[in-house]
């Protein structure tokens, strides 16, 4: 058997990752412990190029501090032949390369790295933390949502809903 994959994104209660100006601070500092609980449940946490930089540019030392203090092995998908991750991260050419280094995989994308795992037929498992605001427009999790059916719903003691799909 394969790897398994999870993708995991944190949307606004209409369904975007970030605002139209790509920026995230709609989502809470606190829903972060989820993220990481997430990434220690997995052998490999896998990010896009474009999600590492923001990351690294936008992002409080303490999440990062966080981040790179778990023991799962941080993949970064990038074309970029030059691209060097900092020490502690390894690239990965291509999602199919990302998910050779483990077996229980999770995956936290933008669309483009997101889409990519999707039409490859990556991906088994979706996990969503839903933030109760409306933010009108800005980046979906998909280019093209795909049809996911709800296994599990459950609200949080903040107000956020962590949801559970599969592809129907
Ligand atoms: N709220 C959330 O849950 C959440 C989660 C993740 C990201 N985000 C946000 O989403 C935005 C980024 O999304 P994005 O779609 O622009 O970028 P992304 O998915 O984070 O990264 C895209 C990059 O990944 C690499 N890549 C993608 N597909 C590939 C493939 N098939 N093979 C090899 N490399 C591939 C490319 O890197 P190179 O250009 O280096 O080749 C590409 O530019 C950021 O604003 C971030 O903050 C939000």
């Amino acid at each position: 058997m394969g790897p398994v994959v999870t993708s995991y994104n944190v949307i606004s209660e209409d369904g975007y990752i970030t605002d139209r100006n790509r920026d995230e601070s709609f989502i809470p500092d606190a829903t972060w412990g989820e993220f990481i609980k997430l990434i220690k449940d997995n052998d490999v946490v896998v990010l896009g190029r474009k999600s590492y930089d923001e990351m690294y540019k936008g992002y409080s030392p303490q999440l990062i501090k966080e981040f790179e203090e778990t023991k799962t092995k941080k993949v970064i998908v990038s074309r970029d032949l030059s691209f060097e991750p900092k020490s502690g991260h390894v690239k990965a050419a291509s999602p199919e390369e990302a998910i050779s280094h483990g077996s229980k995989i999770l995956i936290s994308g933008g669309p483009s790295l997101n889409s990519a795992f999707l039409a490859a037929g990556l991906i088994d498992h979706f996990i969503r933390l839903i933030i109760p605001v409306n933010i009108g427009d800005g980046l979906k999790p998909f280019p093209q949502e795909p049809k996911l059916v709800v296994e599990s719903s459950q609200r949080l003691k903040d107000g956020t809903t962590l949801e559970t799909y599969s592809l129907s």
